[in-house]
Order: structure tokens, then sequence, then C-alpha cells
């Protein structure tokens, strides 16, 4: 009977244990891995491209080629274009999505094969700062701390706050433009207090190291990396299994497009990744070796318009809805209000890193 009894307690404190050990490893998981949704992968991409249209009296009007798909009704905010830089970033509400969009244009300035040769020697030379080991790349990380992009798209998301209240805030991008999202995303978080962020992008190279990558996953769960067959630019800046301290490293969690079959019976398979950021049996599997897998993402065409890079089409009746700094870089914004280039957010100023040269 006694030892009968003991054996029940025993049995009850052990399934305790198992159950609670279950639960947490489930709050876990949830926390720590986005859902992908495929539906919203679709649109979101879609914003990605049309991010790149160079002439921007139909993107600010919403009236591009690229911008009659799934994001038909795109209410445009602002469109800010950083010249100095070769940077564009549009924010807008997308009633469909109950969200603001935030997209962002990688630079143009040179070929895309030479910016993709680049970017096999980028640098961890930069600290991020207030977080200890976490390293990232300083032409990266300025691209969005350090240009008019920041302060365009915070006065952006401010004004569309205040009109509409609280909505969820999506920010994508493809190629370096992902880089720069993911930055953003970060940044609305962690030094804007934003809840409610999300972040989807399209063929982003590494941005940062394991320290970074894990900081990362932790203040913007939502976060989901798409990448497409051969896609070089994922498998850059290189990871070098060998040297965890000094490689690049990315963050979870990835979605990785492959074809599979033949002929007409081609179809395209989305494996979605493990929480390593770094899951061996996703884009890691194969080489990245194509460029031109970089330019289509579900079949949208990425990357620019035009051959002329870096250039800008603006039909001058619309510069009574822009504004100009004194290096040219211009917003043009539908709420006439706020349209000036305020340089001073009242926020924690990030614009400086800290070089490093390890
Ligand atoms: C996926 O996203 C679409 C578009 O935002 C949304 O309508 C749908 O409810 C989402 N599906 C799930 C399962 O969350
Ligand atoms: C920020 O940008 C300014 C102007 O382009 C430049 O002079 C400065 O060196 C940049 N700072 C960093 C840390 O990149």
């Amino acid at each position: 009977m006694e030892r009968r009894r003991w054996l029940t307690m025993a049995a009850i404190i052990f399934s305790f244990f198992v159950l609670s050990a279950a639960r947490e490893h489930k709050v876990n998981s949830k926390y720590n891995l986005p859902r992908y949704n495929h539906t919203l992968a679709r649109i979101l991409v879609e914003y990605s491209s049309a991010v790149y249209i160079s002439d921007l009296t139909e993107l600010f009007t919403w009236t591009c080629s690229r911008c009659n798909g799934l994001t038909k009704g795109f209410e445009m905010i602002e469109l800010i274009v950083d010249v100095e830089h070769c940077l564009q970033a549009f924010v807008g509400v997308a009633k469909d999505l109950n969200a603001i969009v935030i997209a962002f244009r990688g630079t143009q300035e040179h070929s895309i094969q030479n910016w993709i040769s680049d970017l096999y020697w980028k640098q961890l030379d930069c600290n991020y700062p207030g977080i200890s080991d976490a390293m990232v790349h300083h032409g990266f990380y300025s691209a969005y701390h350090n240009t008019t992009l920041r302060p365009g798209i915070m006065n952006a998301v401010k004004s569309v706050k205040e009109l509409y209240g609280d909505l969820q805030i999506m920010v994508t991008g493809h190629s370096m433009g992902g880089a720069m999202a993911s930055f953003c995303g970060l940044d609305l978080t962690v030094n804007f207090g934003m809840q409610n962020v999300q972040v989807m992008t399209f063929g982003q190279p590494r941005i940062g190291n394991a320290a970074f990558s894990s900081y990362f996953s932790q203040i913007v769960p939502n976060t989901i990396r798409v990448t497409n067959e051969h896609d070089m630019v994922p498998h850059l800046p290189p990871y070098y299994f060998h040297f965890p301290q000094k490689t690049y490293h990315h963050f979870p969690r990835e979605v990785w497009l492959y074809h599979i079959g033949f002929g007409s019976l081609v179809y395209t398979v989305e494996k979605v990744c493990d929480g390593s950021g770094e899951d061996p049996t996703c884009s890691r599997s194969v080489s990245g070796n194509s460029i031109s897998d970089h330019l289509a993402y579900f079949g949208v065409q990425m990357g620019c318009d035009d051959v002329v890079t870096c250039k800008i089409l603006m039909d001058p009746r619309l510069a009574a809805y822009s504004t100009q700094d004194q290096s040219g870089n211009f917003i043009m914004s539908m709420s006439h209000s706020n349209s000036i280039i305020k340089t001073n957010v009242e926020t924690v100023e990030l614009a400086n890193c800290i070089f490093s040269s390890g």
C-alpha cells in the first residue's frame, strides 16, 4: 500500500516534469519562430519590387506597372529619396493588410554584378551600439542609420499612427533593401518602442555576426527571410563554419524557395527552415551561383526597371509635395504638414556605430 502510493506519487511528479518541459518548449518556439504566411509573402514581394521604380511620379501616385497587382489600393504616405547615397524607401498604408508597409530599395549606383562581387569582402567592422559582441557591416548599417531615410520614415510612421491608430508594421525589401529593412525593424522596436513590427525580406545578404543575429531574433521574432534557389546574395558575405566568432551569421527564419519536377510539371517548394538562421538543409545546401535567381522572387521581377542606374524621373507638378535638403535629398509627402526633413528625431542617436578593427 505504502509502496503503491509512493509509485503513484513518483508517476505524478514525473508527468509533471514531462508536461512542463513540453509546455516550456512550445512557448519557446512560439516566441522565436514566426509562422510563415505564403499569402503575405506574395503581397510583400510586390512592394519590394515596386520600390525600385525610377519614375517617382508613378510610384508616388501608385500607378506604376508594378503597383497594380496584389498591392492595389495602397495609400502612399511618404516617399523618401536619398539622392546622395542612391537610396529609396516609402511608407504607406495597406488597408487590406490593416498595416503600415515600409519598403526599401538598396543602392543602384553600380551594376548588380559589381555590387555582388563587393559583398565577398565586406568586413564585420562595426559594433552594434549597446550590445556587446554584436557586430555588423558598417555600410549596411549606415545606409539606414546615417541617411535621410531613417528620420523620413519615422516621421511618416508617426503621422500614420496619429491618423489611423495602432496598425501592424510590416517592413520589407529585396537585396540590400532587405538589409536596410532589417535594421529598420530593429530600430522601430528598440528605439521607438513600437510593437507589432514584422520584417520580411527577399534575397538579403548577411548583415551581422552570430551575437547580432541572436539579439535580432529576440527583438524582432516575427521575421522571415525568403531566399530563392541558387540566389548568390543570401550566401554573402561568406559564412565561415570554422570561425564562429569571426563569421557573418544569418538570423532566422529562412524560407527557401526551390523548384522540383520537369518541364511543365515544375512546381515551387517553400521550405520553412529551422531556428538557427543557418539551416544547412535550406539555401546553404546548394551553391549560391545565380544572379537571375536573385532577380525574380515568386516570379516577380526585382531590381531596377531601367538600365540606367540611379536615374530619377519626376513630374515637376509633384514639386509641391516635395521638400529638399541641401544635399538634394528629398521627401515627397501626402500630408503637407509633415513635409520637412527633420534630422533630429528625438531618440537615442545611433548614427555612429563604433568602428572596430576586429
Ligand atoms: C496570411 O496573411 C493574409 C494577408 O495578410 C491574411 O489575410 C491571412 O489571414 C493570413 N493567414 C494566416 C493563417 O495568418
Ligand atoms: C555619416 O554620414 C556623414 C555624411 O555622409 C559622413 O560624413 C559620416 O562619416 C557618416 N558617419 C558614419 C559613422 O558613417
